[in-house]
């Protein structure tokens, strides 16, 4: 395997050696004292860059803590490695893939292996914006000659988590069509869905880069046979008025009986928890058209210059990228929340849950070497104010040190002010309080002035005590446009490439969720035959169970 990427053990350099030094003379020191200390504070610790303003400094860190992370990614050889990814080398090493999405939105050449694909790139978007715009106009009709109403996207993981994401997150800018995503292999997801379906105005895309994946497979089938059933009328030249893929798999997809011209293709080197910015996003632009379409990959663009050629000390996603490194490796921190104070981004922390996990969540090293270090951040979120009023408890009274990070938007897109000023006033509010928590000073002064007496204050005010020093990011956009979502994306994409490349990990295959689709084979196939003693005792009593029922 020939490898462009540095590899080497982030623990044995010296930055890491002297961030282990610091993180012992810093990591009982309060973040509203380090406040008091340096008036500069929160002017130092921020990015402004287009209409985003980052602001890092309620985090648990001082000026010789970036400077120390900056210089471990220095030593890791962070350079190098945009280089080659940015130079489309093959930096999918384990799957001997180059790793291009970012090719997909810049406008330069782009060359792997030899080959410029600018062509089959620009080839692919001037098909999907036809094919979209005659849908979105009404010209193009199902096989009764009824326009088109509801859209169905049929992919599971990348396939469906990014063009559903970004559909919800975009909602305001969605035209006319009704847009459906369906992954589950649970029958009952397909059929509740296709109970509010006609088919004959609707139109079905089958997404899935392999074309092979076990759950998209089934749901399609179980569609294509629902249409079929639906009318005597309904036959092969129907379904080619209701049926196109989006695969690199061409004579698989021709195989499941989709013509050709009905296929949209992706490539080897777009991995499909980055591939929303390819015909993977054909959903997206079918609910809001293509000139929104090419705004989010606009942003993306940006957002990619702004990584390929700012500073470390200044570069949004290799900070914050680092400052993931810094509580998972150094204060041993388990997880760490995205709290979206946006009720449009609600499917962000899911999203985000592949792209950061399923790339990040390895134990090898880029040498081969079993780590003896933690890789991978385990993420969730709900959007604000709701968290609040579910898990925001732990992050603040529980044992475990949750750095979040909050985002959130300068205006609100129906522009009520009442609403966003309340919105916002609490993601403020809640990145203070985290930070100030509240000591038993001011818990017992409180509760004088309540009334209490020093016998009812001191049973009481443990339990109303805040810690507080709890790290919280806030990322402030101006306002939710495509562009801006496509810069947010493209940050977190790079981030989950920042941390790959210091934990010297390989980011971009996903080896761990092949086990489970192996056995789950293996187990389909004697729950079919009825026979099932292969397994543990757990397993087969829990087989025997199901089949008995
Ligand atoms: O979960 C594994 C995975 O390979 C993801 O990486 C991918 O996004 C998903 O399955 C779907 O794959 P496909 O697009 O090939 O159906």
């Amino acid at each position: 395997m020939s490898n462009s990427l540095p590899s080497i053990n982030p623990t044995k350099t010296k930055a890491w050696e002297q961030l282990n030094t610091h993180y012992n003379n810093i990591k009982n020191k309060q973040v509203a004292e380090l406040f008091k200390q340096d008036s500069q504070r929160a002017d130092t610790l921020k990015i402004e860059w287009k209409d985003f303003y980052i602001d890092y400094s309620k985090n648990r860190i001082d000026a010789t803590t970036v400077k120390l992370l900056v210089q471990l990614a220095k030593e890791v050889g962070l350079d190098q490695a945009i280089n080659s990814f940015f130079n489309a080398d093959t930096i999918n090493v384990t799957e001997n893939r180059a790793v291009q999405h970012i090719a997909l939105r810049n406008n330069h050449k782009v060359i792997i292996k030899g080959k410029d694909l600018s062509k089959d790139i620009q080839e692919v978007k001037d098909q999907i914006k036809s094919f979209s715009e005659e849908v979105i106009n009404g010209n193009y009709k199902g096989y009764t000659g009824k326009t088109i109403t509801d859209i169905v996207n049929i992919g599971i993981g990348g396939s469906d988590l990014g063009p559903y994401m970004i559909t919800e997150a975009l909602a305001y800018y969605k035209n006319h069509l009704n847009l459906h995503y369906i992954s589950n292999v649970d029958g009952d997801h397909v059929h509740q869905t296709l109970k509010k379906l006609n088919p004959e105005t609707t139109l079905f895309i089958v997404v899935s880069k392999s074309f092979s994946t076990q759950e998209t497979l089934s749901n399609a089938l179980t569609i294509r046979e629902w249409f079929l059933n639906s009318s005597s009328d309904c036959n092969k030249d129907a379904i080619s008025k209701h049926f196109v893929a989006v695969s690199s798999n061409i004579q698989k997809v021709v195989d499941f009986g989709i013509s050709p011209q009905n296929i949209f293709p992706i490539w080897d080197w777009v991995g499909g928890r980055f591939s929303l910015w390819s015909a993977v996003g054909l959903s997206i632009v079918l609910g809001i058209g293509f000139t929104h379409f090419e705004e989010l990959l606009e942003g993306a663009m940006e957002m990619d210059t702004h990584f390929k050629e700012t500073n470390f000390e200044k570069n949004i996603p290799v900070l914050l990228g680092l400052l993931s490194i810094w509580y998972g490796n150094f204060f041993g921190c388990d997880t760490e929340a995205v709290i979206p104070y946006c009720q449009y981004l609600h499917r962000l922390p899911a999203y985000l849950q592949q792209g950061i996990m399923e790339s990040n969540g390895k134990s090898t090293d880029r040498n081969g070497n079993k780590i003896d270090y933690q890789t991978g951040t385990i993420i969730w979120g709900e959007p604000g104010t709701n968290a609040q009023h579910a898990f925001f408890q732990l992050i603040h009274q529980g044992t475990r040190l949750i750095p979040s990070e909050f985002i959130g938007f300068k205006e609100s897109l129906y522009q009520d002010s009442s609403h966003h000023n309340k919105l916002m006033a609490n993601f403020f509010a809640q990145t203070e309080a985290l930070m100030k928590g509240k000591n038993l000073e001011e818990v017992t002064q409180e509760l004088q002035s309540k009334g209490l007496d020093l016998e009812a204050i001191k049973k009481i005010a443990p339990y109303k005590i805040f810690e507080g020093n709890k790290p919280t990011t806030s990322i402030l956009i101006n306002k939710l446009t495509p562009k801006n979502l496509g810069a947010l994306v493209a940050m977190y994409e790079h981030r989950i490439f920042v941390q790959g490349i210091v934990w010297n990990i390989y980011s971009f295959d996903q080896w761990g969720v092949e086990l489970g689709k192996q056995l789950a084979g293996n187990i389909l196939a004697e729950i079919d035959t009825d026979l099932s003693n292969a397994h543990d005792a757990s397993t087969n009593a829990l087989l025997k169970k199901f089949l008995n029922s």
